[in-house]
């Protein structure tokens, strides 16, 4: 199962109805700064159901709403469309908000009696409610900011029993091998009074605590457990909302062979401003500005040199 289909329409900078497909292993947004990039994400993780106008960056649901330009009037609806497909099926789910506050859910084109319904229904094929596979851009290092009560409640969405902490501690330290050969990570202080902590040792560094760790080390490690966490979540697909800017070539470079394998097994939709993370993508989808001030997914194409070469990145 992989999300085959995004269309926004009215929602946050995209008034106008945009349609995009991806690709079932990698799939690469790029845009200019402000162009809309990190709102397609959240139109994915509101039609799943995320209420969290943080985790939404709203400050009311109006937010939610195209809020117009100088020359397109605010829209009145706010809808996002998801389409999950396999070899044999096709799902589609909806997701739709009046600016009256009426709401509407829709399965295969059918409105459902509510949330419930719709959560059952995602949750029949697969797909969490809940967007916790998504690293979002301001968010990828704020573990180590969060006081101890915190951490344990973040870890806690993901862990609920000791084997789940022992999975999860196998594949960070594998993703941090990968990241950074010679390396070891687990979570520390599980049950202990000062709350988790992350153990980390670097080559030729000794151990070193979450806290002490450079702004690079803190990415690394932050991605290499949020990849670990994402592996216990039932969910075809993991977003990421530019992950790399603090990591170094090396970093960057290990990191594309990592998500390369973890991509076998899970769509992964990220965004980016690194020309070697396009390079890794299957499909790349540009977000622009169109000439009213709203945003515009649409070029898509099949990663190919010549087509790259139009774009300037990092
Ligand atoms: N409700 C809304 N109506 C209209 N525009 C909105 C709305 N909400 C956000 N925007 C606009 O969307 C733009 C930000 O989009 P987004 O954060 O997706 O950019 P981005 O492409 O991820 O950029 P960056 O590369 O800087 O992260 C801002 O210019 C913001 O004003
Ligand atoms: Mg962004």
């Amino acid at each position: 199962m992989f999300l085959s289909s995004l269309v926004l329409k009215g929602f946050k900078s995209y008034s106008e109805r945009v349609e995009v497909n991806f690709s079932p292993k990698i799939a690469v947004i790029i845009g200019s700064n402000g162009v809309g990039k990190s709102n397609a994400l959240e139109g994915i993780a509101w039609a799943l159901g995320e209420d969290d106008l943080n985790a939404l960056r709203c400050r009311n649901r109006m937010d939610l709403f195209f809020g117009g330009s100088q020359i397109t009037a605010p829209a009145d609806e706010a809808s996002i469309e998801l389409t999950f497909e396999n070899s044999s099926t096709r799902h589609r789910f909806c997701r739709c908000l009046s600016r009256s506050g009426k709401e509407v859910f829709m399965v295969n084109d059918t409105a459902v009696s509510g949330v419930p319904e719709y959560q059952e229904a995602l949750n029949s094929i697969g797909v969490p409610t809940r967007c916790h596979n998504v690293i979002r851009q301001e968010e990828l290092t704020d573990f180590f900011v969060k006081p101890p009560s915190e951490r344990r409640h973040y870890l806690q969405q993901y862990i609920g029993s000791d084997g789940d902490l022992e999975r999860v501690n196998n594949l960070f330290d594998e993703y941090i091998q990968a990241l950074l050969p010679g390396s070891r990570a687990r979570i520390v202080n599980w049950n202990g009074e000062v709350g988790p902590d992350l153990e980390v040792t670097f080559p030729d560094k000794g151990v070193k605590w979450g806290v002490l760790l450079s702004g690079g080390e803190r990415a690394v490690t932050a991605l290499a457990l949020k990849l670990a966490l994402f592996n216990l979540v039932r969910s075809p697909m993991f977003m990421m909302d530019e992950v790399e800017p603090s990591m170094d070539w090396t970093r960057n470079h290990n990191m594309q062979g990592l998500l390369k394998k973890i991509s076998q097994n899970r769509q992964l939709i990220m965004v980016t401003h690194f020309q070697s993370t396009i390079q890794m993508a299957d499909t790349v989808h540009g977000v622009r500005i169109r000439p009213d001030g709203s945003s515009w997914l649409k070029f898509h194409f099949l990663m190919d040199e010549r087509l790259f070469k139009i774009y300037k990145c990092c």
